[in-house]
């Protein structure tokens, strides 16, 4: 136990040092079924072991100082599971929302979420408002919750609303730019992510962050989400550090 608070610090001042951190980092956290599978557990219990891997990552990404960190929380595509398992993850999406969000606030967390909310009930979508309420006026990590998110259907709504203020004339047609379309997607204030990790190992985006990942660096890991330890998070990072980002260019 001591040998690895030891490991964290030593990674954490090396990242520190490295000075060039990422400001959003991304993540999909997969594999809770099979982590769960793994052990002869139901899936839900992944879940909730993937809870606790949360937490710990919010935490250890507030102590670096990162800016964004924008967590795959229930894609759109994700409604397509079993009943039981949908509202088993709603039920602990809520239940660690109203438990979180004192300790979130006093950690000068602000709480957001990117996706379509309004497809939540009422009764539901009230707790995660009232959390992001809460914590508006704080200025350490943006946690951002993607909820019954989907990178096209957010470029169809983007693409809907650029249409709209054409014909009201608010916009001009030569205007329109990457900067003027990134401003209509649910993300308009955030920067692009610089660093996208993805557990479990499956090389896919499965419908995340499509626009706005473009020049992102990836990062995949076979670790399972539940296992997905402190360590490995300062791994990633550290990895990211020693890339070089071309942007197209020469290096
Ligand atoms: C990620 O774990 C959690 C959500 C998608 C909500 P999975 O439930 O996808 O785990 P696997 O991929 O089946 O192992
Ligand atoms: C992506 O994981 C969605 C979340 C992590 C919330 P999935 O498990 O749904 O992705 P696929 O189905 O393997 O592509
Ligand atoms: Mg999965």
């Amino acid at each position: 136990m001591q040998k690895l608070r030891k490991e964290v610090e030593k990674f954490k001042k090396k990242i520190l040092e490295n000075k060039n951190l990422p400001q959003h980092i991304a993540i999909i956290m997969d594999g809770n079924g099979r982590w769960a599978k793994k052990r002869g557990l139901p899936r839900i219990a992944g879940h909730k072991a993937g809870v606790k891997t949360v937490k710990r990552i919010v935490k250890a990404a507030g102590e670096l100082n990162i800016k964004f960190l924008t967590l795959f929380t229930f894609s759109t595509e994700n409604w397509r599971r079993p009943k039981k398992e949908v509202s088993a993850i709603m039920g602990l999406l809520y239940k660690t929302t109203k438990k979180e969000i004192d300790e979130l606030y006093q950690n000068n967390v602000r709480l957001i979420t990117t996706g379509r909310i309004d497809g939540f009930s009422p009764r539901r979508k009230e707790i995660l408002e009232k959390a992001m309420e809460k914590t508006k006026n704080n200025t350490g990590l943006t946690l951002n919750l993607a909820l019954n998110y989907s990178g096209r259907v957010e470029i169809l709504d983007a693409v809907r609303k650029i249409i709209k203020d054409l014909k009201k004339g608010k916009i001009d047609e030569e205007k329109i730019d990457s900067k003027l379309f990134s401003s209509y997607l649910y993300t308009k204030d955030l920067p692009d992510p610089d660093l996208l990790i993805r557990t479990s190992g499956e090389l896919r985006l499965s419908n995340f962050l499509l626009w706005q990942t473009s020049y992102t660096e990836l990062y995949i890991t076979d670790v399972l989400w539940p296992d997905f330890s402190v360590s490995d998070f300062h791994q990633a990072i550290l990895d990211y550090q020693k890339r070089e980002r071309r942007f197209g260019g020469v290096g």
